[in-house]
């Protein structure tokens, strides 16, 4: 069979790398790839959202399934398209997608089917919402309503910054017409957990549990990223939890789309804060979480191929649990300096070579090939996996590797799971 995988970054690399152990795969091809992504794959250069070529090209080349890794392609309809010229495609549509690219649409959702999250307004115009800001409790949480590139939702520790978030969103357009509508919500106090599940329309699977590092440096400190690092599984969600999450979230999250129309397949990915009243779902995305899939990927024991296809052919009823594991994984972000902020690119990459441990793997993110070089090309750079048998000596693992790979100005947390179980401060 052949797969299309689309995306560049980390995420991506590992959906190919876990793809490329599939018995029913003989071929990976991945649209625009990276760097690192040409050892498991065939790099085609196509941009993630030219979405006419990405499908010529699949119907051309005879794809068996195509895999979208980010959200933009997703959020303009890359699904609806495929779906229209009858290609195969793992990834909800564009309606389903609204789950991630609205706030708006998916806080409001969640009220219509009794899925439990932070209690929350809406507003369309700033005086209202200043005006609501006098009422709440602080902290308090605003949310531009569209894609903000992970800029978009801010605890506001006061009514004065309040004031001014709702100004910058809505009134300065910080995010353009993402702020054209905002969410005033409040502030859940507990621990922060990704659960990634995959669905077929009626079906949904858990994957283990993940959690990331969004600040850029150690303690949690710094600007907020991308992700700088994930492991997985976590240890403070048993299975009683992941029982309790499926019955009160994601089950009722693909019945409440199924009865509004939406048959959603894919990824569905819920951040959740595990609070004192129960878990409750802090927004949804619609693919999987990077760098959490890192950690998670390598301890899937299903074929990756056969799950995916089996939730595009609506069939994961049949497709009996997922196995893992019984081990840990973690992955470590290897980033530009001045990431998130301004950054350099270019700079000679060393030490990949040296990676010889079959319990680790480095997926590449911004990185790209010159001639027999591998040069830095964007901020997130590698992603060094390490997996053992407890979440420690899988942290060890992916340091030793890390402490082996050099490039100018490269930039990690040394922290990475070492805290799990901490309250996240603010
Ligand atoms: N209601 C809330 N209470 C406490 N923290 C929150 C709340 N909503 C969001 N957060 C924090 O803000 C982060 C970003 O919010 P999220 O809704 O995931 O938006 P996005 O990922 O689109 O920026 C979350 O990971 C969480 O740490
Ligand atoms: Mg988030």
């Amino acid at each position: 069979m052949k797969v299309l995988v689309i995306g560049s970054g980390g995420r991506e690399h590992a959906i190919v790398w876990k793809l490329g152990f599939s018995r029913k795969v003989d071929r990976i091809y991945c649209a625009p790839g990276n760097g690192g992504i040409g050892g498991q794959a065939r790099c085609v250069d196509i941009k993630a959202d030219n979405i006419k070529a990405l499908a010529d090209f699949a119907a051309k080349r005879k794809i068996h399934l195509t895999v979208v890794g980010p959200e933009a392609p997703l959020a303009m309809g890359i699904v609806d398209e495929f779906q229209r010229r009858k290609l195969k495609i793992f990834g909800p549509d564009k309606a389903a997608t609204q789950l991630e690219s609205s706030k708006v649409f998916a806080k409001e959702f969640m009220r219509r089917h009794h899925i439990p999250t932070a209690p929350f307004k809406v507003f369309t115009t700033s005086a209202e919402a200043i005006g609501f800001c006098k009422s709440v409790q602080y902290p308090t949480v605003i949310k531009a309503d569209g894609l903000a590139a992970g800029k978009g939702a801010v605890i506001a520790k006061d009514e004065k910054q309040a004031v001014r978030v709702i100004e910058d969103m809505m009134e300065r357009r910080l995010f353009g017409e993402a702020g054209a509508s905002i969410v005033v919500e409040s502030f859940l106090r507990g621990q922060e957990v990704s659960i990634m599940a995959v669905a077929d329309g009626t079906t949904i699977l858990p994957l283990l549990p993940s959690q990331d590092h969004k600040q850029a440096y150690d303690g949690d400190r710094g600007p907020n990223t991308g992700g700088m690092g994930a492991y997985c599984p976590v240890g403070f969600v048993d299975a009683d939890m992941m029982e309790r999450i499926n019955e009160h979230i994601l089950q009722p999250t693909i019945n409440g789309l199924a009865s509004e129309g939406v048959n959603y397949r894919g990824v569905l990915y819920a951040g959740l804060m595990l609070t004192d009243t129960g878990p409750k779902v802090l927004e949804f995305n619609c693919r999987f979480g990077d760098p959490e899939i890192q950690a998670v990927m390598p301890l899937l024991q299903n074929d990756l191929f056969e799950l995916m296809m089996a939730a595009v052919n609506h069939k994961l009823s049949s497709f009996g649990k997922l196995n893992w594991r019984r081990e840990a994984a973690a992955c470590v972000v290897m980033a530009s300096k001045g990431y998130p902020g301004k950054y350099s690119t270019g700079a000679k990459i060393t030490g990949l070579e040296d990676v010889r441990d079959n319990n680790c793997f480095v997926f590449h993110a911004g990185t790209s090939r010159q001639g027999a070089r591998i040069v830095t090309s964007g901020g997130r750079v590698l992603g060094v996996m390490g997996m053992d048998k407890n979440l420690k000596l899988a942290l060890n693992r992916a340091y030793r590797q890390v402490s082996r790979i050099r490039f100018e100005g490269a930039m990690y947390r040394r922290d990475i799971g070492s805290r799990p179980g901490q309250p996240v401060k603010i």
